[in-house]
């Protein structure tokens, strides 16, 4: 639990933090949130986060009410009043109390609430062994603009996950209306055949993940090829490798995936690939090098 969370400009005692019923965060799920992980007390890709967070916030007109507040120091603040190097925060922005229903008044003062706990990741032998997934019955929408964005409508990616945990599994892939993969309840997607990447592009109904972008980058680095293409349900056998990315989980290797009709499909051997592994090593010099200040 956090101890000193940040809420509208203040540092206070979580049990001190409180929101209006009345928040339309809460009436309505109006509002946005960033998960991120912070290493050596440095916040990995914040910059990412915050823009992603400040985009969406246009589309749901929240950006005007956001405009003068440092949502960087906000973040950066909590972490060192919590003294924590190796945590997870959470940043939630919702547009706060308004008299009527949801308009497009912009003169509303949003709500800010900056959480940190101290995290350590699940232990190797979770990554040596790679996740399961199932097929979940949930689907994204590709042509929603809410895809796109991390609302705190968050119900698909809730009722997924509990689908996938009800069965044992430890994710849930969702497709898109289209029967195409789109990604986890709570990560993207990516699988490997030959030498190079395949991922299901954003415009196929998921969120641009901050992990998942950087995952292109390294791959670019190490020349390994990313191809953003439709995927459908039945071409998963051609692949040879899978993983999962998130900000908290970082890189996931994905060994097997239930299928609708049941039957389990067995990425490759069963186990991390070696593009996975190559990958999941890069993942953590790249984190070392912007976050532990060895290097610039
Ligand atoms: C639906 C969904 N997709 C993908 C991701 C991965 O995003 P990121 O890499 O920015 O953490 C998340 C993160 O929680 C998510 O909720």
């Amino acid at each position: 639990m956090p101890e000193i969370v940040y809420l509208n400009g203040s540092l206070v005692p979580r049990s001190q933090a409180r929101v209006s019923a009345f928040d339309h965060g809460f009436l309505y799920g109006y509002g946005l949130f960033e998960t991120m992980r912070a290493y050596h007390g440095r916040i990995f890709r914040l910059d990412r986060h915050l823009q992603r967070l400040t985009d969406s916030a246009g589309i749901l007109g929240m950006a005007a009410g956001l405009a003068g507040i440092d949502l960087g120091r906000a973040c950066t603040d909590t972490l060192a009043a919590n003294k924590l190097a190796d945590a997870r925060l959470r940043l939630t922005v919702s547009r706060g109390e308004v008299p009527s229903f949801p308009g497009v008044s912009n003169d509303t003062i949003p709500t800010v609430l900056v959480a940190a706990t101290p995290y350590s990741p699940p232990p190797p032998a979770v990554y040596a062994q790679g996740y399961t997934a199932g097929m979940s019955r949930l689907r994204r929408q590709s042509r929603s603009v809410l895809s796109e964005i991390k609302s705190t409508s968050y119900l698909l990616s809730v009722l997924a996950k509990i689908e996938a945990e009800r069965a044992g599994l430890d994710e849930a892939l969702l497709l898109n209306e289209r029967g195409l993969i789109a990604e986890g309840s709570t990560s993207n997607v990516f699988f490997v055949r030959g030498s190079g990447l395949v991922t299901p592009p954003v415009a196929s109904g998921i969120l641009p993940g901050v992990t998942r972008g950087v995952v292109m980058e390294l791959a670019r680095d190490l020349a390994i090829g990313v191809h953003e293409v439709d995927i459908k349900p039945d071409g998963m056998k051609q692949f040879e490798e899978a993983f999962l990315t998130n900000s908290v989980l970082e890189i996931m290797p994905l060994v097997s995936i239930r299928k609708a009709d049941g039957e389990t499909l067995t990425i490759g051997a069963g186990q991390p690939g070696k593009i996975t592994r190559r990958l999941m090593d890069a993942y953590g010099e790249l984190v070392e090098r912007e976050t532990s200040g060895k290097n610039g």
